[in-house]
């Protein structure tokens, strides 16, 4: 396994390889989430590329960009079992200079959930997403499900700006308990993490509300408020594929948003439908 950290070099070998590249990009602190993903890729392309990078410029300020966990050695041995080929690890000034083209998330689509509590995050993560795009020049790039808006925008962008890769969603991986794996968890007490449970409780219970043919938006936002009770709940969301709200849910075609704040770990989940 190969381990890079200059854009150059990583270019020129890729480029050299001339094989069918899937690509990770992830911020460290692997997890099975972030493992299930890798295999994916593994299963569908020939040269597997793993990025791990903390872009600072999807942190807010304030947020828990300096804190946020580093395990670089731990990480270079998970990708090498998992049979990763290529590990882009950059330093800030391999990414940024100090005048910088940006994107801009979409005024709607970027601005609403995440984007309205974390105003700018996503015009970092398709800034930082459409670089690594560049230099990878991946076929494939594998993004989770768990963070919907996140693969909801990148595909978005990938559209408008032409960029030719094929974007592959993955199921959100899960501890036995229901709870979704995050790099965020180590933040949470043994207390906190059993008050996150409500998270996923809620989704299930969503989910077997339709199951029981209620489709009703407000029906099943009300019963999952409820179960949220007392988490701090930032936006329980029900919407189509297309991000836009939706009144009835239709199946194949509804996603079921889910953001609380837990001590001050903001925790995501969400539920396709
Ligand atoms: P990070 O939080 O490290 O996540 C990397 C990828 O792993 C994302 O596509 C995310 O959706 C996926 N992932 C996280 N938890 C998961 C889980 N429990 N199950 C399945 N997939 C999961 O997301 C980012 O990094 C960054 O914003 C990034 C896209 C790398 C841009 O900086």
């Amino acid at each position: 396994m190969k381990i890079i950290s200059d854009v150059n070099e990583l270019k020129t070998y890729l480029k050299k390889e001339k094989k069918i590249i899937g690509f990770v990009p992830t911020m460290g602190a692997l997890h099975d989430g972030h493992l299930s993903l890798i295999k994916k890729a593994k299963n569908e392309c020939e040269l597997i590329v793993v990025s791990i990078f903390v872009n600072p410029t999807q942190f807010l300020v304030g947020e828990d960009l300096d804190k946020y966990p580093s395990r670089d050695e731990a990480d270079k041995k998970i990708c090498k079992l998992a049979g990763v080929d290529v590990v882009f690890l950059p330093q800030k000034e391999d990414i940024y200079g100090s005048d910088e083209v940006s994107l801009k998330a979409p005024n709607v689509r970027g601005f609403v959930l995440e984007g309205a509590t974390r105003p700018g995050h996503f015009d970092g993560v398709l800034t930082v997403v459409n670089k690594l795009f560049n230099i990878v020049n991946p076929d494939y790039a594998y993004f989770g499900k768990k963070d919907a808006q996140q693969l909801n925008l990148i595909s978005l962008m990938v559209k408008q700006l032409f960029i030719d890769v094929k974007i592959v969603a993955v199921d959100t991986v899960r501890e036995s308990d229901g709870l979704a794996l995050s790099s965020r968890n180590i933040y949470l007490s043994k207390e906190q993490r059993k008050g996150a449970l409500k998270i996923s409780s809620s989704l299930y219970e969503a989910s077997k509300m339709v199951q029981k043919k209620i489709y009703t938006s407000k029906e099943i936002k009300k019963a999952m408020s409820e179960i949220l009770k007392p988490l701090e709940v930032g936006y329980v969301e029900i919407l189509s594929r297309d991000f836009e709200v939706i009144d009835t849910i239709e199946i194949g075609n509804t996603v079921i948003l889910v953001e609380t704040l837990v001590g001050s770990t903001r925790l995501l989940d969400n539920i396709w439908l």
